[in-house]
């Protein structure tokens, strides 16, 4: 067989690490050959493609972002899109696609295989958030990163008697402030799923300072306050129609300066959580998802994702995958909440 293979959406640590999975095992194992279409579904769009054998996954295990670059072109919303791409891979002789990418890629796989391309989807996303998988390769490094920042975070807070706000990714999910803000004992942790209360914020706050201990406070971009209690701005819209996040953390300190009197100050992560190596956690979750996929293509086995569920590499199908996404429960947050304040 010849399968091609593409990165869609934002990049994450462990994206190299499936695709050498793949390749190593589909050229060693099967016997199959590869074609890697360049950033995301822009290239089966266009028909951009670059070699992917064996000498061009040596090497790229530990190597964070991609080899075959990323965007977040939606052929959905381009005229005739659907179509330009079935054309492409007949025209490069493509029998079988395995896409890696979060909710929007694998969304467009879905689609894609309702309309007969043989598909095979991979879950990428350092947020954690894909239905179905118990985690996401990317999740562990992002979280790691974060858990670093804010212990250091923590010395300089204590030195200068401020209030340290810690802004990090996470869009519609608050897992990488979960667990990084309970990794590092945050003051309190402020997510998407759980719109926060100002007051309770700033009375945490206070009762942190009262003990000479600096609060930290760790925010989802995505977080946002009790309706009417502070004004957001509005940001752009993706090809997928997410707004471009960021400035809660800002918009925090500024409140948090006001109520209580005291310095607030916000350090915004951004893309250094999706940037550099990936965990060892990673790797091997990465290794074993290229695995799962090339199995399944071998197997003609299509319109599924490779999950994890417990330990296991499982399949699960498309549409079940990219039906809803997966927020932090109630009782998730609870457990951080005993240590807030
Ligand atoms: O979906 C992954 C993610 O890192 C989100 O946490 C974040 O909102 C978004 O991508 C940012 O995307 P970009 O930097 O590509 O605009």
């Amino acid at each position: 067989m010849r399968i091609g293979v593409l990165t869609g959406g934002g990049d994450c640590p462990g994206l190299n690490a499936v695709i050498r999975g793949v390749v190593r095992k589909g050229v060693g194992v099967y016997g199959h050959e590869f074609v890697g279409f360049r950033d995301g579904w822009r290239g089966p769009l266009e028909g951009d493609t670059m070699p992917l054998d064996i000498q061009a996954v040596r090497g790229i295990l530990p190597r964070g972002g991609t080899i075959l670059g990323s965007s977040r072109t939606n052929p959905i919303k381009i005229e005739g899109g659907v179509e330009r791409i079935k054309e492409n891979l007949a025209a490069q002789g493509v029998d079988a696609l395995i896409a890696i990418g979060g909710e929007d890629t694998l969304g467009v796989a879905k689609q894609l295989f309702d309309r007969d391309v043989k598909v095979v989807g991979v879950p990428k996303t350092i947020d954690n958030d894909l239905n179905a998988t118990d985690y996401t390769f990317g999740f562990d490094t992002a979280v790691n990163i974060a858990m670093e920042a804010i212990d250091r975070l923590h010395t300089t807070a204590e030195s200068h008697h401020r209030a340290l706000i810690c802004e990090v990714m996470g869009r519609h999910a608050g897992w990488i402030a979960l667990h990084a803000g309970m990794a590092a004992g945050a003051n309190v942790i402020l997510i998407p799923e759980k719109p926060f209360d100002i007051e309770k914020v700033c009375a945490y706050v206070e009762s942190r300072f009262k003990t000479r201990y600096a609060p930290i406070i760790v925010v989802a971009e995505g977080a946002h306050p009790l309706e009417g209690q502070m004004a957001l701005q509005a940001g752009e819209l993706d090809a997928f129609g997410h707004v471009r996040l960021g400035g809660i953390g800002e918009v925090l300190a500024k409140e948090i300066e006001k109520r209580t009197g005291k310095e607030a100050r916000t350090t915004v992560l951004g893309h250094i959580q999706r940037g550099g190596t990936p965990t060892a956690y990673d790797r091997v979750l990465a290794t074993r998802f290229g695995l799962g996929a090339i199995d399944a293509v071998n197997e003609g086995d299509f319109g599924k994702m490779i999950a994890l569920q417990g330990t296991d590499i499982v399949r699960v199908a498309l549409a079940e995958a990219t039906a809803e996404l997966k927020t932090v429960p109630a009782s998730r947050y609870e457990e951080a909440e005993v240590f807030f304040g």
